[in-house]
């Protein structure tokens, strides 16, 4: 199934991860796109990894499908909290949450309507989605050794081009370049009859 080899993959790179994405630039581009959201309350991280994104908010909790990435995030960030869970089914009641966002995780979501639904009935005001868009961040720098069956692994699940998805439904709201090829953009998410 899909969804294990996705945990499975992702599970198995968790001691690399926050060096490789810092390197990428990726970190600090969602860090800028945030700030320019005034995302304020109690938000949700979803598809959190290790949390990197939970860090800047004062009030937050992540929630990722890897036990391993939730372990490493709690061990990180102690003082927030973390859960393990699937996008699809939120273990939470309607509007919880003031925010909800998703960052660099759309592409492996299985079903994206369920995904997407479940995102805006936990939030009570915002949800927003950011993803790459231009070259892969796997295409553009060298991954250390340990990381290319990963790599090897996510050519093999061909997953498709979040960007080009999002447009077609939903706003963008902020972007921030990492150079000329690659950027990260933020979607607005809004329940079709809102739009
Ligand atoms: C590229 S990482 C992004 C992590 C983090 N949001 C960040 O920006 O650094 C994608 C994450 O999506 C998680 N994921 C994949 N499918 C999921 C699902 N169905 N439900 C929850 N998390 C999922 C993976 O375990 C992985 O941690």
């Amino acid at each position: 199934m899909v969804k294990t080899r996705i945990t499975k993959a992702f599970g198995a790179v968790v001691s690399f991860y926050d060096g490789y994405m810092g390197e990428t630039g990726h970190v600090n581009a969602q860090r800028i796109i945030f700030n320019r959201l005034n995302i304020d309350g109690l938000v949700l991280d979803v598809a959190t990894g290790t949390g990197i994104m939970v860090e800047g908010f004062d009030k937050a909790v992540g929630i990722d499908i890897s036990m391993e990435m939730v372990k490493e995030a709690k061990k990180k960030y102690p003082d927030k909290e973390f859960v393990v869970g699937d996008i699809e089914y939120l273990p939470f009641k309607n509007d919880t949450f003031d925010f909800v966002i998703s960052c660099l995780a759309f592409s492996w979501f299985q079903d994206k309507r369920s995904a997407l639904e479940e995102m805006l009935r936990v939030s009570s005001e915002k949800v927003f989605v950011v993803e790459e868009e231009g070259t892969p961040v796997r295409k553009r720098i060298e991954a250390p050794d340990d990381l290319e069956l990963f790599f090897e692994e996510i050519e093999r699940l061909e997953m498709p081009i979040s960007a080009e998805e999002l447009d077609k439904s939903y706003r963008r709201v902020a972007e921030a370049d990492i150079d000329g090829s690659h950027k990260f953009v933020a979607w607005e998410v809004k329940k079709s009859t809102d739009e």
